[in-house]
C-alpha cells in the first residue's frame, strides 16, 4: 500500500505516521505528503524526513474540481493507493472521493459524532465534558462524518487547561493513527 498524507498545518500527525513507516511498525510506504497551504509547517517536516512533498494551492485553480483533478493526477503518478488526512482542513470533493472511494481516512480530535468541525478540543473543553478523545474514520462528503474505524478516550481533569488537553489529545493521536493504519494494512492484505 502506498500512502499519501494530506496536511494543512503543523504536521505532527504526519510526522508520527512517517516515523512509524520508517521504523517499520507501519508497513505502508509513504509516497507523498500533500499540502494545500504553501507556508504550512508540515513542509519542513516532510523535507527533513525525506518524503516527497506536493504543495498545491487551491487558489491557483478556477474550481475545486480542477484543483482535485491536479491532485489526483499527482497521486496516480506516484501510484498512491490510500490517503490519510492529518489536519487537512478542507472538505474532500467528489473528484477525489470517487478516485479513492473507501480509501480515504481522517483523524479528528474528539469522540465523534460529538464536536465535529473546527477547534474540537476547545469545543469539548468549553462544553465541560469529562471525557473527550480521538476518532479515526473513513471519509465521505460530510464534515467529520463517515464510518468510524477507531476511537480512544481522553479524560479531562479539573486541573486541565485547553493547552494541557491539547497535548494529551495529540499524544493519543500520534499513537492511534499509525496503529490504526497498520490494522487497515493488515486487514487489506487478508482480503487480498
Ligand atoms: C489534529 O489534532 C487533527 O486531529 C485535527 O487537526 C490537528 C492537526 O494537527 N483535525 C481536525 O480537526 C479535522 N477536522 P497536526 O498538523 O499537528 O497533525
Amino acid at each position: 500500500m502506498k500512502l499519501a498524507i494530506f496536511a494543512s498545518g503543523s504536521g505532527t500527525n504526519a510526522e508520527a505516521i512517517i516515523h512509524a513507516a520508517q521504523q517499520q511498525t507501519l508497513e505502508m510506504e509513504i509516497a507523498l505528503v500533500v499540502t494545500d497551504k504553501p507556508k504550512a509547517k508540515v513542509i519542513e517536516k516532510a523535507e527533513r524526513l525525506n518524503v516527497p512533498m506536493l504543495i498545491c494551492d487551491p487558489k491557483s485553480f478556477e474550481t475545486k474540481d480542477a484543483y482535485e483533478e491536479q491532485v489526483v493526477r499527482e497521486l496516480k503518478k506516484r501510484q498512491v493507493t490510500f490517503i490519510a488526512l492529518a489536519g487537512y482542513m478542507r472538505l474532500i470533493g467528489s473528484t477525489l472521493l470517487n478516485a479513492y472511494e473507501g480509501r480515504i481516512v481522517n483523524i479528528h480530535p474528539s469522540l465523534l459524532p460529538s464536536f465535529p468541525g473546527l477547534d474540537a478540543i476547545g469545543q469539548a473543553f468549553q462544553a465541560g465534558v469529562k471525557i473527550t478523545g480521538v476518532t479515526i474514520h473513513y471519509v465521505d462528503e460530510g464534515m467529520d462524518t463517515g464510518e468510524i474505524i477507531a476511537q480512544e478516550a481522553v479524560r479531562i481533569e479539573e486541573t486541565d487547561t485547553v493547552e494541557t488537553l491539547h497535548q494529551k489529545v495529540q499524544a493519543v493521536e500520534h499513537q492511534l493513527y499509525p496503529n490504526t493504519l497498520q490494522k487497515i494494512f493488515r486487514s487489506d492484505r487478508e482480503v487480498e
